[in-house]
């Protein structure tokens, strides 16, 4: 087993994660316990050595890396005149609600789906109308229920999507045919889709995810995509992202909302770390990418030879975040993540926050040590049996 990337104890360094208590164990918020890669912190270092920390304009060289990246990552090229530079993805995400949307208007999502989308709704006045996603408990796979999707849609107080792809906490990888059949739609119905793309960069196929600005010209005039170095290096807490919009009234709009919302401005480690990141991160990725994928193994071989008549991993090919079908124990996820916590420190999400049928299901993060990943699967292993002896 290789021995990097180096996890660190981020007990006591401010970390969300790890502020619990000391015998507990958070496989919990979307963030790893590895060092970044080498090359980022170099960068930020020689800008702290600098001493200087004015005012900053955003370098062409910032777009054409992010350009590259994709370019070499994902085979396909964003102009580099569809980008602004923002500083982060739910920054983005409720900046489009309010510029695109209207008061009391429906955006539309996938439950079960990343939580924070439902704050950035509902915190501005709009609805949230969920197209859930249909689970078929036989095979433990997800799928778009297209029918729905397209009452929904065609809805006229429906005017934004929110897309997330690669799909978190599920881990699907939409492919092009759903992905061109989604914006066909959104199209037609004048609904304007908001990819997040933040995990576009942790997949686990053959072919990797597909950015929704590599569709069409013609299916791309109504999209917004947002990526941002900040799940692939694990540096959240730079606080930057771009946003690469293809028609030119679409971005001035977005650009606007972002501008007069003070959320286009970096600070001052945002460009050079991701410069660098795009720049350099590639071999880091490669080894933090067969770390995750052993880890996501050993959980999957964990539950199918311990607990299997308990519990399932609903098959993911992305993320670095699993998804657990525990609807054999309970129809409330939130207790049941209460009692593991209670009964051996083990802290994981309850499905339930992500809705739609996530009461059914837990979600672990297991961007951390194998070492830690093996004391989860024990402490896991130790409260489900206790779950079902009480
Ligand atoms: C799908 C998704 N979008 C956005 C974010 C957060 O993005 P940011 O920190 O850039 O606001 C997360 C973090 O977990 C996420 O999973």
């Amino acid at each position: 087993m290789t021995d990097f990337p180096e996890a660190v104890d981020r007990r006591g360094t401010n970390s969300v994660k790890w502020a619990v208590q000391d015998d507990e164990l958070p496989m919990t918020i979307a963030d790893m316990d590895f060092k970044t890669s080498p090359a980022i912190i170099q960068a930020m270092q020689a800008k702290l050595n600098l001493g200087a920390f004015g005012y900053e304009d955003i370098p062409d060289e910032y777009f054409n890396a992010v350009a590259d990246w994709y370019e070499h990552q994902h085979g396909c090229r964003p102009k580099t005149d569809w980008m602004i530079f923002t500083t982060g993805v739910v920054p983005a995400i409720s900046s489009a609600v309010r510029r695109l949307t209207s008061l009391g208007d429906n955006v539309l999502v996938q439950a079960p789906v990343y939580n924070i989308f439902y704050n950035s709704i509902v915190n501005s006045g709009r609805h949230v109308l969920s197209s859930d996603l249909v689970y078929d408990a036989e095979n433990h796979t997800y799928s778009i229920d297209w029918d729905d999707l397209e009452q929904k849609l065609a809805n006229p107080l429906t005017n934004l999507m929110i897309l997330c792809n690669p799909h978190n906490p599920l881990g699907i990888i939409w492919s092009r045919d759903q992905l061109i059949r989604l914006a066909k739609l959104c199209r037609q119905y004048h609904v304007t889709i908001f990819s997040d793309e933040i995990h576009g960069d942790f997949t686990f196929n053959e072919t990797g995810y597909v950015p929704m600005f590599s569709l069409p010209d013609e299916l791309i005039q109504n999209v917004e995509v947002a990526v941002s170095p900040s799940k692939t290096f694990n540096v959240a807490a730079l606080h930057a992202a771009t946003v690469i919009v293809p028609n030119a009234n679409l971005r001035a709009q977005v650009s606007r909302g972002l501008n007069s919302e003070e959320l286009a401005e970096p600070n001052l480690l945002a460009i050079p770390a991701t410069i660098a990141a795009y720049e350099k991160g590639q071999e880091w990725l490669q080894q933090v990418l067969a770390y995750i994928q052993e880890n996501r193994e050993l959980v999957t071989n964990f539950v199918r030879d311990q607990l299997a008549d308990s519990v399932t991993v609903v098959p993911g090919e992305a993320t670095y975040l699993m998804w657990l079908d525990v609807s054999r124990l309970t129809d409330d996820s939130a207790k049941l993540a209460a009692f593991i916590r209670e009964k051996t420190g083990l802290i994981l999400s309850a499905g339930s926050i992500y809705g739609g049928d996530g009461n059914h299901f837990l979600r672990i993060n297991v961007a951390c040590s194998t070492k830690l990943v093996l004391s989860g699967m024990d402490r896991f292993a130790r409260g489900i049996e206790e779950w079902q002896q009480k």
